[in-house]
């Protein structure tokens, strides 16, 4: 069977421990690293920026697997290549040019990903399925941590999942993941779990992960 992939988000870590929540979690079975980059104009919070990205690099083996919601983004791509990201994820919804953010990250050796919010039409991702590497699907409105899970989201993920065919493109969900609907989001067809809050409120790390992921 196909097992799905866990990436926890460190935007509910403690951030004033940051390198043992990030040993912690590799520790308990995570796969890669989620990584939210937010700005305070594409939306309404800001986090952290390549400095925070580059500082925990060597800290772990983890892959990262940085979303960026971001606008204009093309001009830090460079940055956040250097910081170590090994995907980075650009929004479908943003004004600069996607086309060219998409060239410049494969430019740089890094994996692509285009984020699809919760209203838009997930035909608009058809003029870049030939040329990314990764899909996430917003299972909440991007922006902050905790919020609950939009159980419309299940019926995306299994057209993405139609989209993609055969196609080599991981289809990633991210938004309010937690035991009570990861299941859901497997059966449809995700190969990776965002999941911030439900991980890193948790007691012990490795048995929510095992929850999350239903082994
Ligand atoms: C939302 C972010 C998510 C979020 C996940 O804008 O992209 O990655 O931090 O956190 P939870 O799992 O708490 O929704
Ligand atoms: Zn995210």
């Amino acid at each position: 069977m196909r097992k799905v992939q866990i990436a926890p988000s460190i935007l509910s870590a403690d951030f004033s421990n940051l390198e043992s929540e990030v040993r912690s979690i590799e520790k308990a079975g995570a796969d890669m690293l989620h990584i939210d980059v937010m700005d305070g104009h594409f939306v309404n919070n800001i986090t952290f920026g390549p400095s925070l990205i580059s500082s925990i690099r060597d800290k772990t083996e983890l892959p990262f697997d940085v979303h960026l919601m971001i606008d204009p983004v093309v001009k830090y791509i460079n940055d956040f290549a250097d910081a170590g990201a090994d995907v980075i994820t650009v929004h479908l919804e943003i004004k600069d040019d996607l086309f060219e953010a998409i060239e410049l990250i494969h430019s740089l050796g890094k994996k692509t990903g285009i984020a699809i919010n919760p209203e838009t039409a997930i035909n608009e991702i058809l003029p870049f399925i030939d040329i990314i590497d990764q899909i996430i699907v917003m299972s909440v409105h991007p922006g902050f941590a905790g919020q609950s899970f939009i159980k419309e989201s299940i019926d995306r993920v299994q057209a993405l999942k139609a989209i993609i065919g055969s196609r080599n493109i991981m289809l990633e969900v991210d938004g309010g993941v937690s035991p009570s609907c990861s299941q859901d989001c497997i059966d449809a067809g995700c190969d990776i779990l965002v999941a911030g809050s439900s991980i890193f409120s948790a007691n012990d790390y490795k048995v929510i992960i095992k929850e999350i992921i239903g082994s």
